[in-house]
């Protein structure tokens, strides 16, 4: 190993780093369609907001795409032979949590996934909550379904982000029928720790609701290696609510798989399987080969490549931390869990914090998109010398 080591706002931290760091460095991804870097293509703008890596997929995960792709024949394709147990394996072996791979359906997206619930178990009008600040389509996919987004506002504090059980009661209406758990969440990174999965599976039961959680992120939590929060998976207590539930995971954040389209939904019922594809109305497409492949290699081989990459983001989290401290008027909860790190700039007397950071060659996700002006929501999966950059840069739009 050669420490090497990055110098920001006079601080010196250094990383352990050997020749075959796979986060060393990363490939540019001009002229491939890149949704992340097409939106500054022109500009000198770093850009850190849409959630995906700038990092190849781990080696284990692209030999097996080479794989498939040597077969040749990329007909009409469901699940393949092993990929729900491949998931259930994973899921034991991750979150101690026994799945029936039966009740295991593939789905192109998370996204989908939730667009899905809200056509399978919610009418016309009916209520969908969520915890805002929020991944920007929970707030807007209940309106697109004809259903109705109901806020219910997290809490903030010093040192974390709360449920708000008393608003989450208030906010019940017998038209309620989903609430949309996004766990870890996203932009925050909190994890919901089980008294409180606890407590919203009892008062969602109380009330008849289904809650739908999307676990994406459970893959990356930064601290559970150190005494920190382990994820617990919604679906897993020993409650009705639980057994009630929907989970929706995929491999796309953890091992930078997004625009291969395969995610998939745990349900409560292998039943339900026929209900969810006849709700997806002939609109949702089928998960494509290669995302197949990719999945099952990443849920099988991808572990130690993941461990190293938290070791990273662990590493990323501390430098923003430190940099955010030491710009007047930002503050950060520091995450649980996520590469992302979601800075409350509302004290800094900038009025449009987004347009800030992109004056400074920045492009962070504009917190408004959350349900939260004032705040921005960086993404910190590059290589650390980019990331020191990207501090520099996130000062000098405040200064
Ligand atoms: C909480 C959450 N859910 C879902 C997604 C997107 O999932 P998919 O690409 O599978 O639709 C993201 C992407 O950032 C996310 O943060």
């Amino acid at each position: 190993m050669v420490p090497s080591a990055t110098v920001y706002a006079g601080y010196t931290f250094v990383m352990p780093r050997s020749s075959d760091d796979p986060f060393a460095s990363c490939s540019d991804r001009h002229g491939t369609g890149s949704e992340k870097w097409d939106r500054y293509a022109d500009r000198d703008v770093i850009p850190v907001w849409v959630a995906d890596m700038d990092f190849s997929a781990p080696a284990e995960v692209l030999a097996a795409i080479h794989d498939r792709v040597d077969h040749g024949v990329f007909g009409y394709t469901h699940e393949p032979p092993g990929f729900r147990e491949s998931l259930a394996a994973h899921l034991l072996r991750r979150h101690e949590w026994q799945v029936d791979p039966a009740r295991i359906v593939a789905t192109p997206g998370v996204v989908t996934g939730l667009a899905i619930t809200a056509r399978l178990l919610a009418e016309a009008d009916d209520e969908i909550l969520t915890f805002a600040p929020v991944y920007p389509p929970f707030l807007t996919l209940p309106g697109l379904a004809g259903r109705r987004c109901v806020r219910v506002p997290l809490l903030q504090h010093a040192a974390e982000w709360a449920i708000d059980f008393a608003a989450l009661e208030a906010a019940i209406s017998p038209k309620s029928k989903l609430l949309w758990l996004c766990h870890p969440h996203n932009p925050t990174g909190t994890v919901f720790r089980t008294d409180d999965l606890v407590r919203l599976a009892d008062l969602t039961h109380r009330h008849g609701i289904t809650v739908v959680s999307d676990e994406i992120w459970s893959d990356l939590l930064l601290d559970e290696d150190h005494g920190g929060p382990e994820h617990v998976p919604f679906a897993s207590l020993d409650h009705p609510a639980a057994r009630a539930a929907i989970t929706l995971v995929a491999p796309s954040k953890t091992w930078n798989l997004a625009g291969l389209g395969c995610a998939a939904a745990i349900l409560p019922d292998a039943a339900l399987g026929r209900r969810w594809r006849i709700a997806g109305g002939g609109l949702v497409p089928m998960v494509n080969p290669l995302g197949y492949a990719a999945a099952i290699a990443a849920w099988e081989h991808g572990d130690a490549w993941r461990r190293r990459l938290i070791d990273l983001l662990r590493h990323h989290r501390g430098l923003v931390q430190d940099a955010v401290a030491a710009i007047p008027g930002l503050s950060c909860v520091p995450a649980d869990a996520t590469y992302l790190a979601w800075i409350d700039c509302r004290a800094s007397g900038v009025a449009d914090p987004q347009a800030a950071c992109e004056a400074a060659g920045l492009g962070p996700s504009d917190g408004r998109d959350f349900g939260a002006p004032g705040f921005i929501r960086l993404n910190v999966a590059c290589p650390t010398d980019r990331l020191v950059e990207v501090l520099a840069r996130l000062k000098r739009a405040f200064s």
